[in-house]
């Protein structure tokens, strides 16, 4: 076969040699994590030069990955077309030569948000989510026996690392079990956008299920843990899709992180399609911190809300997120980083200072 006609079959197999999403390496210790969402297959991705030139060990990918509920620039109205458009919105991203070659070089995790899950906002009431689950399954190459493929919910941790610096990754699924969001009464109104507050006892983010699997990972052992939750869990202040609007679910977390003693959770998150990093303190076993990245390649520059519990200004241009460990200086960064690469936001923070005290 003549040389050029080989490389062209070999790019249109390329997608074939995909990596698969990683098992995690009990040897190798991390330092390097980069994370991002909200990549729409129709645009240009060119932040993703970026993040190879950050060398990520490991690149997690906290949902929105694709947006397969557009399709031509359109949102897709006729939910009986929606798998057809989350099928083609795959396609069209397995053909990415950037995201490519980070899937094929950078070990990498997934869980997804609203728009890879297939429809805007959904919850467990999305009526194809076991189609949806299954192209998850196969766009993310997850291995044959992987619990993913057979029961309902993408949630999934991995271990990197030996004892004492031991990383474990909790990756969420905050849709297929939610319960239905309560509408705001004040569509567009300051901290009301769209969704208000809703305390029923029987309303979910996770799920029994999900809550007490949880329950067992955060009980492993392990010196860095973090969870990728697609929707915001600590950021107050707006009206949009958060853990906040079901406050009680939201204290269940971080009760669970205090009765299971689990210490240094980070959370990261992305879907607001802005970019910045909160800490709560109150009703906390210790600081949990949350640090958005959003998105790779939607944002809103004119994003403007109440911050509470945010740690300096939003940042409203395509970013991603890198957590840098310091083992030896025992320490973790959170930055933010621009389409260059450039950090616009850090945070750095001592591991004394999310360790609970016996
Ligand atoms: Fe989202």
């Amino acid at each position: 076969m003549p040389r050029r006609l080989l490389l062209l079959a070999m790019l249109a197999l390329w997608p074939v040699f995909a990596l698969a999403q990683t098992n995690g390496q009990p040897n190798q210790v991390l330092t390097r994590i980069a994370f991002g969402s909200c990549a729409h297959q129709e645009r240009d991705q060119p932040i993703w030069a970026a993040v190879q030139a950050y060398k990520p060990e490991l690149f997690l990918f906290a949902g929105d990955n694709v947006y397969g509920d557009y399709l031509n620039g359109k949102p897709v109205t006729d939910d009986s077309r929606l798998i057809e458009s989350l099928t083609l919105a795959y396609n069209r991203a397995a053909m990415n030569p950037d995201l490519r070659e980070l899937r094929n070089n950078v070990p990498h995790l997934a869980t997804w948000d609203d728009h890879d899950y297939g429809k805007n906002d959904s919850g467990a009431d999305f009526v194809h989510k076991q189609e949806a689950q299954k192209l998850f399954a196969s766009f993310w190459k997850l291995p044959a026996s992987d619990p993913r493929r057979t029961r309902p919910g993408v949630y999934h941790s991995v271990n990197f690392g030996p004892e004492g610096q031991r990383v474990q990754v909790i990756l969420l699924d905050t849709r297929y079990f939610r319960s239905p969001l309560k509408i705001t009464d004040q569509r567009g109104a300051p901290g009301r956008e769209r969704y208000v507050p809703d305390d029923s006892p029987e309303k979910t983010v996770l799920g029994a299920e999900q809550w007490s699997w949880l329950a067992e990972r955060l009980k492993e052992p392990a010196d860095l843990r973090i969870v990728v939750s697609s929707i915001q869990l600590v950021a107050d202040g707006h009206g949009w899709e958060r853990w906040g609007n079901f406050p009680r679910e939201r204290t269940k977390f971080y009760d669970l992180v205090r009765e299971t003693k689990a210490g240094r959770v980070i959370v990261i998150s992305g879907d607001r399609h802005i970019g910045a990093i909160y800490r709560e303190t109150k009703s906390t076993p210790y600081p949990i911190y949350d640090i958005t990245s959003s998105g790779l390649t939607q944002f809103f520059s004119a994003a403007k809300e109440d911050g509470p519990n945010r740690i300096g200004p939003l940042f409203g241009a395509v970013n991603f997120g890198t957590i840098d460990i310091d083992w030896w200086a025992a320490q973790v960064t959170l930055s933010l980083r621009s389409m260059n690469g450039e950090v616009v936001r850090q945070q750095k923070i001592a591991f004394s200072e999310i360790t609970p005290t016996p």
